[in-house]
């Protein structure tokens, strides 16, 4: 048996997503691509590769990452916080890198590699979040260039003589139907402004139920009013729009499990908690604390009685717990969970997404939660 704390990835879960996924249809072109930032295991990204989908990479280190594990640089699509540190070495394996910032224009169009066609990543002046930190659009994001300067951006391309190809707007997440047709509507009204493309990346954010009310995206619905609003442009146009997508989450979130061991049980009193301390904790896993996400936890045993516990981590941080209100960091909520032990197991789940590859990493200097596979 394998040692905790451990992230198990199910690689039936995996593929039932990758095969939901590249069977939808956009009406003049359709390309997935798997944000790799949401798990960057090398066995997901080979699956992932294997089952026909390209790659988005969030930093010159991602896009090495995938090159190294055998990705071919025409699969891979950069769009980056941050001015790559080998940009001329990306373009020339035909990594397509976005400029998301003029000085990421100047710099790609400085490039000796600098391919005649280009991506542009703008802000389109609407973001969609549950809160500032997963919104990505708007005036508060500084992803992707203002949607102001877009005439600027054309000039700057054209006196270049090089051609915008591709507009890349991510402005965040949502399950609901209504947000992306109202993210398609920005996006083909940014897309007026740039005569010259025919691809459009919407970017990831199809968000998943992982507790209480949140929704699982219906990505099928979401295609239908996508396939509407992209026929509608060209019937106005005469344009026909290649569309891109880049779910990190959908794609591997549900196919993660987090499995620890209760290290200790304390309380506070008769008017305080009962806390049970895992065996892992924000260096493995930071979206409670980050956003106050919350995630389905069951202690494994065989009694049926229930207790209210706050589950922590191992870490010498207050703010490492797992039940807060959800979305709400800053306020602990006791679960109704199984009564629990030192040493029985406790499942985490839907554990797949921003978790094993967005921990605290080396807090505390503990080491990392393995990861596998399993069937
Ligand atoms: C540009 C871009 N693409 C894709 C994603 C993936 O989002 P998700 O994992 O929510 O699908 C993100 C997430 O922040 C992003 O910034």
């Amino acid at each position: 048996m394998f040692s905790t704390p451990r992230f198990e990835y199910s690689k039936k879960i995996l593929s039932d997503k990758i095969s939901e996924v590249t069977s939808l249809k956009a009406p003049y072109g359709y390309t997935p691509r798997y944000a790799v930032k949401a798990n960057t295991h090398p066995s997901i990204i080979t699956i992932i590769d294997e089952g026909g989908i390209h790659f988005d990479a969030s930093s010159s280190y991602e896009a090495m990452l995938l090159l190294s594990l055998g990705v071919s640089g025409e699969k891979i699509a950069l769009s980056s916080q941050q001015s790559a540190h080998n940009l001329d070495e990306l373009l020339e394996a035909g990594v397509r890198v976005a400029a998301t910032s003029f000085k990421q224009l100047e710099m790609l169009l400085a490039a000796p590699h600098c391919p005649e066609k280009i991506t542009v990543r703008i802000n389109p002046d609407y973001g969609s979040g549950h809160n500032n930190r997963t919104s990505t659009g708007g005036t508060n994001a500084s992803f992707g260039i203002w949607h102001e300067y877009i005439p600027e951006i054309v000039r700057l391309c054209a006196t270049a003589g090089v051609k915008i190809d591709c507009v890349h707007i991510h402005v965040g997440s949502g399950a609901k139907p209504e947000i992306w047709a109202e993210v398609m509507d920005r996006c083909l009204k940014v897309l007026e402004a740039f005569p010259t493309a025919t691809i459009l990346n919407v970017g990831g954010g199809f968000k998943v139920h992982r507790f209480n009310t949140e929704e699982e995206t219906d990505l099928a619905t979401i295609f239908e009013i996508f396939t509407q609003k992209l026929t509608a442009f060209k019937t106005e146009t005469n344009r026909s729009i290649h569309l891109e997508i880049e779910p990190g989450t959908y794609l591997v979130a549900h196919a993660g499990t987090l499995v620890a061991t209760i290290d200790d049980i304390v309380d506070t009193g008769e008017n305080g908690h009962t806390f049970i301390k895992l065996d892992t904790g924000m260096n493995d896993f930071l979206r409670t604390t980050m956003y106050g996400s919350q995630h389905k936890i069951e202690v494994m045993t065989d009694n049926t009685n229930e207790k209210p516990y706050v589950v922590v981590g191992h870490n010498c941080e207050s703010g490492d717990i797992f039940t807060t209100v959800q979305y709400d960091q800053e306020t602990i909520k006791p679960r109704l969970l199984k009564e629990a032990k030192i040493g029985d197991e406790v499942r985490i789940y839907d554990t797949g997404a921003y978790c094993a590859s967005m921990r605290a990493k080396g807090y505390n200097a503990f080491p990392d939660a393995i990861e596998i596979m399993v069937a």
